[in-house]
């Protein structure tokens, strides 16, 4: 068997575990689990922070008004889903929309790394705060300062900070410095990053 036939065997069945997840509370009020699609073979993993409602009828990550943006932004520098893979911290929608508690990240945890563990990805691009501080244990730190940086992670891997989309959706500017315009920036070097991966180079932005 290929590693790539393995990979995507481990993936399908951690896929079916997390279908069976009743580890915390928001198993009971979950329509469908949503574990995340795209690329296995990808260096850049983008990470939400939960499924909304059009993601929990769904079963797919970033579906809805905010998912939609995520993949106009994608194509803007030529990236398509199938470019890279998307999850999110937590797999299950928490009731309306709220942000995931630390008790419902942890024990999601070991789902989204086992994802990474499978996809050794060189590269997390983190979409918000929630996924940020998963990441980044700094005190204080605040998305609106620090996106557009580069964390390091574990075992080499880098994490990249982004506006998460529904922040987009809720500041609409395009004026210079507006969320968008730096988002504009941003992507472009998610864009940069990728193909710097993908032909063997580090990154260097
Ligand atoms: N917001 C997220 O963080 N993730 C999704 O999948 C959809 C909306």
């Amino acid at each position: 068997m290929t590693d790539y036939v393995k990979r995507k065997e481990l993936l399908l069945e951690l896929n079916s575990k997390i279908s069976d997840c009743s580890l915390c509370p928001l198993s009971s009020s979950r329509t469908n689990t949503v574990p995340g699609e795209g690329s296995i073979e990808t260096p850049v993993v983008f990470v939400g922070e939960g499924p909304g409602a059009d993601e929990d009828a769904s079963g797919r990550p970033f579906v809805g008004r905010a998912g939609e943006l995520l993949t106009k932004i994608l194509e803007s520098v030529k990236l398509s889903r199938e470019d890279i893979f998307i999850t999110n911290i937590v797999k299950c929608r928490p009731p309306k929309n709220r942000v995931p508690t630390a008790e419902e990240q942890k024990a999601c945890s070991p789902y989204m790394l086992s994802q990474l563990a499978i996809i050794r990805p060189k590269l997390i691009v983190a979409l918000g705060a929630t996924a940020l501080s998963y990441f980044v244990n700094e005190e204080g730190i605040q998305i609106t300062k620090v996106r557009g940086r580069i964390f390091d992670w574990i075992g080499g891997i880098k994490v990249f900070a982004m506006f998460h989309p529904s922040y987009l959706l809720r500041n609409a500017s395009r004026a210079p410095g507006s969320p968008k315009s730096l988002t504009w920036e941003d992507i472009q070097n998610v864009r940069k990053m990728y193909d710097q991966l993908l032909s063997g180079r580090n990154i260097d932005i």
